[in-house]
């Protein structure tokens, strides 16, 4: 079962920002007004021993719907191209993820300025060699520059190898640049075949 959708206990927020618009707040079904904010994937699924050691500031946690407003793709746009996202975009897609049950985001949030500083998503791929088995796919690992340097991006591997572990998985890839394989070791992984791609958009 590949299904993640969870639903948060009620925190700070009822997660529809407050900057959101009328015509936003009315494409958010009622339930979603009410309910508390929802986090992308059980919190139970984050390790208690990892989290224990972030500097006393950082939470580590699931992906949250009103984590636009905290500066998400900022966060995303140090790695790659993020485009003009709304946040009504952006709820629809965190409402996407959750249907499709497969992709977990985890997040390090700055409590002492509401803002995500770290990302990293494991996407579990369902098989049939290997006994019907699980990969989890290590993407889109970013520290926020300020924040480098400050064992978050280890800490943020070790979630996600936690997840994989926990989720059933018989192992954990990811590509990466050759100026990273150094900082992928440091965090357990090793070197193994190639990466081959074709792009069809730029
Ligand atoms: C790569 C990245 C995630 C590392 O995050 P970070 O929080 O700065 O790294 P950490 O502080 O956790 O580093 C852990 C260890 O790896 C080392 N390290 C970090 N980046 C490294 C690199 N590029 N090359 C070699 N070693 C590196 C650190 O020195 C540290 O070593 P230590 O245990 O001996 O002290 C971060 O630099 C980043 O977001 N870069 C831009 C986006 C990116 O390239 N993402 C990866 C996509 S595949």
């Amino acid at each position: 079962m590949l299904s993640n959708a969870t639903v948060q206990p009620e925190t700070k927020s009822n997660g529809v920002s407050l900057k959101q618009t009328a015509e936003e707040m009315s494409k958010l079904s009622v339930k979603e007004q009410k309910v508390g904010r929802r986090a992308l994937f059980d919190s139970s699924l984050i390790s208690t021993e990892v989290s224990a050691q972030l500097p006393a500031q950082y939470v580590l946690r699931p992906l949250c719907e009103d984590d636009f407003e905290k500066g998400v793709f900022e966060c995303l746009s140090q790695l790659s191209v993020v485009g003009e996202v709304s946040a009504a975009r952006f709820a629809e897609t965190f409402r996407t993820l959750l249907a499709q049950g497969a992709s977990y985001m985890n997040v390090i949030e700055d409590t002492e300025r509401s803002r995500i500083v770290a990302c990293g998503t494991l996407v579990l791929e369902q098989k049939l060699l290997r006994n019907c088995g699980k990969i989890g796919h290590i993407e889109d690992i970013v520290v926020s520059s300020t924040e480098r340097g400050k064992r978050l991006g280890l800490h943020l591997i070790h979630q996600l190898k936690h997840l994989g572990h926990a989720l059933g998985c018989y192992k954990v890839i990811l590509n990466c640049k050759q100026s990273n394989v150094a900082f992928y070791e440091k965090c357990g992984l090793e070197v193994r075949d190639v990466q081959m791609v074709e792009y069809f958009t730029e």
